[in-house]
């Protein structure tokens, strides 16, 4: 057995925060496969089980080189014998069975058509397959009672379903620190989310706005909502108010991946950028997007940039870090040490990475 004595040929760290995952890497073939089964598993309410594929893909998306054979990928962590397996197939065939089957089935098509349907999670979806529903399209003329997200979902189903491109994500930006402005001189608005890993286009754009002062923040979402209203520039939007100040629990409740920051979530009616595209000549001149606005106060403004930022297995690895490894719990909010009692401050994303006894990790390199 020569091969067993060989030295693994990479070294992988357990937690996604405590390696640089890039947004391109050398292994999409076997990410995509790993990340459908994810998503599949997802769509069955079978959590454990999505985010075990999940971390799986991640561990690929951080190796330097594209994976040839199943034996370079002994010793590296979070690969269970499930994923090896599916792994190998493809090395070996090019192609997995079970991947093929389950992106080809009606049940996973159904369930991916109805899930992109902004304001429809998996609970829905799935009651609405069992009845028969199939297509967005069956909604349309159905009995179903949809909410108000769901039918402004179901109006812009084509829209939203179009990438976001970097460009436009810019444009909504100018529009977001306009309102802004208007309405709270000297307040800061930062993209975060998946443009601020680097990302070229996403499905939504996320933006994180404070001001300097702290409690001037204060009740400025529904100003802001209220400018881009007058202006006609919200074809949607459901405002939550902030519920950190009025709930009890404190920072040892059971972890919640819900933040309590005032946010709203928005489509956008963005009008087209570039001098009129010939596609968009055809339709009508605008597109709808997705934005997500969230206000922090700023002494929370390093905890909420982090939150914020992703991917969202970077995030769940991070809280799961400070949990598991240094007895804190970290939420967009704060951190607190459990050992010493005590809330440690920050005012930077770096200063949360030394406190958690992490090497920081750029916002770039957290596309886990
Ligand atoms: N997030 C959150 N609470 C929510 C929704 C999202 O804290 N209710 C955080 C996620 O943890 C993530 C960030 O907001 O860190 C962005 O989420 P999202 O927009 O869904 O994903 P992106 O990474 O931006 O990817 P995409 O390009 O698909 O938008
Ligand atoms: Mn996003
Ligand atoms: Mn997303
Ligand atoms: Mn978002």
């Amino acid at each position: 057995d020569k091969l067993r004595l060989d030295p693994p040929e990479f070294t992988v760290k357990n937690y996604a925060c405590q390696r640089r995952t890039p947004l391109k890497h050398n292994n999409t073939h076997l990410t995509h496969a790993l990340e459908l089964l994810a998503e599949s598993a997802a769509f069955g309410e079978n959590e454990g089980r999505s985010v075990a594929f999940t971390r799986a893909a991640s561990v690929l998306k951080t190796l330097p080189r594209s994976v040839q054979r199943i034996e370079e990928l002994r010793g590296l962590p979070c690969l269970g014998e499930h994923s090896l397996r599916v792994i190998k197939e493809i090395l070996e065939y090019g192609a997995s069975q079970e991947v093929e089957s389950t992106r080809q089935s009606e049940q996973y098509q159904a369930m991916k058509a109805l899930t992109g349907i902004f304001g429809v999670g998996v609970k829905t979806a799935d009651r609405w397959y069992r009845e028969g529903v199939r297509r967005p399209s069956d909604l349309m003329d159905s009995e179903q009672k949809l909410n108000q997200a769901q039918q402004a979902g179901l109006q812009h189903y084509k829209d939203l379903n179009t990438c976001v491109s970097k460009a436009e994500a810019d444009a909504i930006g100018v529009i977001v620190d306009q309102a802004v402005q208007a309405v709270l001189p000297g307040a800061q608005i930062t993209l975060t989310g998946g443009f601020r890993r680097g990302k070229e286009s996403g499905h939504d754009v996320d933006f994180l706005i404070t001001h300097p002062e702290e409690g001037k923040e204060e009740g400025l979402m529904p100003k802001v909502v209220n400018w881009l209203d007058t202006q006609g520039l919200l074809l949607y939007q459901k405002t939550t108010r902030n519920s950190y100040l009025e709930s009890k629990d404190g920072p040892a409740r059971p972890p919640s991946n819900m933040d309590r920051f005032e946010r709203c979530f928005s489509i956008f009616k963005l009008e087209s950028q570039s001098c009129s595209p010939p596609e968009r000549e055809k339709s009508h001149q605008w597109k709808a997007v997705r934005v997500d606005l969230v206000v922090s106060p700023f002494s929370q403004f390093a905890f909420a940039v982090l939150g914020w930022t992703g991917s969202k297995l970077f995030e769940r690895d991070l809280r799961r870090y400070a949990g598991q490894v240094k007895n804190m719990s970290l939420n967009s909010h704060s951190l607190f040490d459990s050992h010493q009692r005590c809330f440690l401050r920050a005012t930077s994303e770096e200063e949360i990475f030394s406190l958690l006894g992490l090497e920081y990790i750029p916002a770039c390199d957290r596309n886990a």
